[in-house]
Parts: structure tokens; sequence; C-alpha cells
């Protein structure tokens, strides 16, 4: 059996999720995936950071955190960070302090999931990029990296023979990238379209109701699946990091967010999207891509779409998205249940994969 020795850079909503769902399943991973797991390292932003070799205490770490209360007085192995060096973001100082404990015969992932930051991919990029060129595998919800930075990462990854997966940072735990990696060979993407942004979709469908804007805006913060920023949902640019996402890996995109044609939600009323209703319609906010004169255009915005489509079916927190393949005609993958939980199994899916690859 393989241990996997596990470093969280960021320690919130969907890092202690995936921390508690790594416990939940512990005993099928080792008896169905041959994998054995510790945390040896936890970094947060506000809430300070913790390296044991010998595994950190999930349960008290969760606890403290949940409480508001630090992480560094957790039992600590670590030397002390070097004071003397230019000053390095929680997550790289614990990343670089890693290589003083020794130990690098074992197989070290970082999980990446640091908030997002949709102008530069910050400070997610430079984590898996010092992660990977340190010989780390990294398993990542943010979509960050793969927005602005898909083809260095990727190509470094493989120059050092260790994975980079973010099967997280697009429609949680529906496979969307394995798909295509794993089951679509020698089938181009040619485009896409989909509804990829949990926290908009649930508003839009919550005004089909008649509910407020605010109050089901104010839910998704409740649940934690909205953006700590919530703008970032509202002004479309968590779904524009995703198509970015989406166009870099499936079609050689090249994009980064600020590339993607976007309207956000904010203008659009509940007399809009009942309009649409009535007429047959649903107002969606959709995100696509196509290929046109060799470079790919992607947008989101608010479109309408007949009620007939796959995407006007699906509500609240439900996502979709349909490819469109040279070889296979559209195919479409749907998300009917999508929070925190599944963001995580994500995460925990990919450490399934680094582990296979082993
Ligand atoms: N929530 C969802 O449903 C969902 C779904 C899919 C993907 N995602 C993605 O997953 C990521 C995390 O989301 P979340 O909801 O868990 O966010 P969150 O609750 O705000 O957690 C972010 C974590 O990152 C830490 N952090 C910030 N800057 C850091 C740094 N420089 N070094 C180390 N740690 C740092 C924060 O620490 P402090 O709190 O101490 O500052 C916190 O622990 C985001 O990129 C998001 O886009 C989220």
């Amino acid at each position: 059996v393989e241990c996997l020795d596990l470093v969280l850079i960021g320690f919130g909503n969907v890092g202690r999720r995936f921390a508690r769902l790594l416990a939940e399943t512990s005993s099928r991973l080792e008896r169905d995936c041959d994998l054995t797991w510790r945390i040896v390292g936890i970094a947060t932003g506000r809430h300070g950071a913790v390296l044991d070799p010998a595994g950190i205490d999930v349960g008290q770490a969760l606890r403290r955190t949940e409480n508001g209360q630090r992480l560094d007085t957790l039992r600590h192995g670590g030397p002390p960070g070097d004071e003397s060096g230019p000053a390095l973001t929680p997550g790289l100082d614990l990343i670089r302090r890693l290589d003083a404990l020794g130990g690098r015969s074992r197989h070290q992932v970082i999980v990446e999931t640091t908030i997002l930051d949709v102008r530069h991919g910050q400070p997610a990029t430079d984590h898996v990029r010092e992660a990977l060129r340190t010989g780390r595998h990294v398993v990542t919800a943010n979509k960050g990296p793969v927005a602005f930075a898909y083809a260095e990462l990727r190509d470094l990854a493989r120059s050092v023979g260790r994975e980079f997966l973010f099967e997280g940072a697009v429609m949680d735990g529906v496979p969307v990238f394995n798909l295509v990696r794993e089951t679509l060979p020698a089938a181009e993407v040619v485009g896409f379209r989909g509804i990829i942004n949990s926290t908009t979709n649930h508003i839009l469908t919550a005004m089909e109701e008649g509910r407020e804007f605010d109050a089901a805006l104010a839910e998704m913060q409740r649940a934690g699946i909205a953006e700590a920023d919530a703008s970032l949902d509202v002004d479309g640019w968590d779904a524009a990091a995703k198509a970015a996402a989406l166009a870099n890996v499936l079609m050689a995109g090249g994009v980064t967010p600020a590339d993607v044609d976007r309207t956000g939600i904010a203008r659009v009323t509940g007399a809009d999207v009942r309009a649409a209703v009535a007429a047959g319609q649903r107002l969606r906010l959709i995100a696509s891509a196509r290929r046109e004169e060799g470079r790919v255009r992607a947008s989101v915005a608010p479109r309408l779409i007949p009620g007939t489509d796959l995407l006007a079916g699906l509500r609240g927190m439900q996502n979709g998205l349909v490819l469109e393949t040279d070889v296979l005609g559209e195919v479409a993958i749907v998300q009917l249940g999508s929070g925190l939980a599944q963001t995580a199994y994500a995460l925990l899916s990919d450490l399934v994969t680094v582990r296979r690859g082993l």
C-alpha cells in the first residue's frame, strides 16, 4: 500500500471538506485503491501554518480553524522559516520548508485550495509552479492556475514526471477533464456551451419562482458555494475563469479570463427571467467557446435559450456542459447535485489518479 504525504495549501471551505472526506473514506481508499495518506502540512492565509512529518491530527486542525484559532500551535516538527529571506506567501513558505524536513523518498502531493484571484491567478499559480518544480504532484480545485498558466504548468509537470490535476476546477466532482482525457481518444473538441456557475444559476432560477436576487445570493453565501467575493460570481468572472480553463485544456485555447467576452447577471431582473419563461424560453448564464479563424473565442453572458434545450432544464445549483466534437457530435455531461462534498470528491479522485500513476 502506498502512503501519500499530503500538504494542504488553503484550509477553507473546500480544504476542510476534503480533509473530512479523506477521513470518511480512508478504509475504502486503502481497500479499493491501495492508497493510504497522512497530512503533513497545512498552510492558510490568516490562520497560520503547521508542518509535521509524522502527520497532523486532522480532527484537531479542523476544530481549531473552525473556532477561529491558529494552526501554528499544533504540534510542529518543522524548522522555523528563514526569516532573512524574501517575504513569501504562507503557501510558498510551507512548500520551501518541506525540503528542510528530508523524507523526499516519499510521495508528496500538494493540495491547492486557496482563494480564486481572477486577475492574475495568484498566489495559486506560484504555489503550483513551486510544488512541481521541486518534484511534488499537484491536485487543485482552483481555476486560477489552469485559466492563466495551463500550458506552462502541464509542460513543467511532464518534464519532472509529476501529475498536475485539477478536476475540481470546473463542475466540481463531475469528470469533465477526465471524460475527455480518458474516454474520448483522438476526438477533437471544437467548441462547448454550458452552465458552469452554480451561484448565478441558483439566482436566475430562484427569480423565476418570484424570489429576490439578494436573498438567493445570500443562500449561496451561507452554503459556502458563492466565492468569498460574491461579485466574482455575479459579474461572470468565475464562469469566465472556468471557460478559460476549459478552452485551454480541451481546445489548446491559450486564453485567460480577461480574454473571455464577459457579461454577468447584475442587471438581470425577476421580470426578465419571468418574461422568458412566459415566452417558452429561459434566461441562463451561458459560457461558450468556439474556434474561429484559427483562434479560440470564449464568452460568458446571460442568454435566452429555448425551453426545450437541455441546459434550460438545469435549475438551482445544477450545472451542465455540451461538448461539440468532430467525430462524436455533441456530448453532454450534467451535474445534478453540486456542493462542497462534490468539490472535495474531485480532489479525492485526482489523488487516486496520482496513486494509479505511481
Ligand atoms: N466553494 C466551492 O464550492 C468551490 C467549488 C469549486 C472550486 N472552488 C475553488 O476552491 C478554492 C477554495 O475555495 P473555498 O471556498 O475553500 O475558499 P475559502 O473558504 O476562502 O478558503 C481559502 C483558503 O485559502 C487560504 N489562503 C489564502 N491565501 C493563502 C496563501 N497565500 N497561502 C496559503 N493559504 C492561503 C485561506 O486562509 P485564511 O482563511 O486563513 O485566510 C483559506 O484557508 C477557490 O479557488 C475556489 O474557486 C470552490
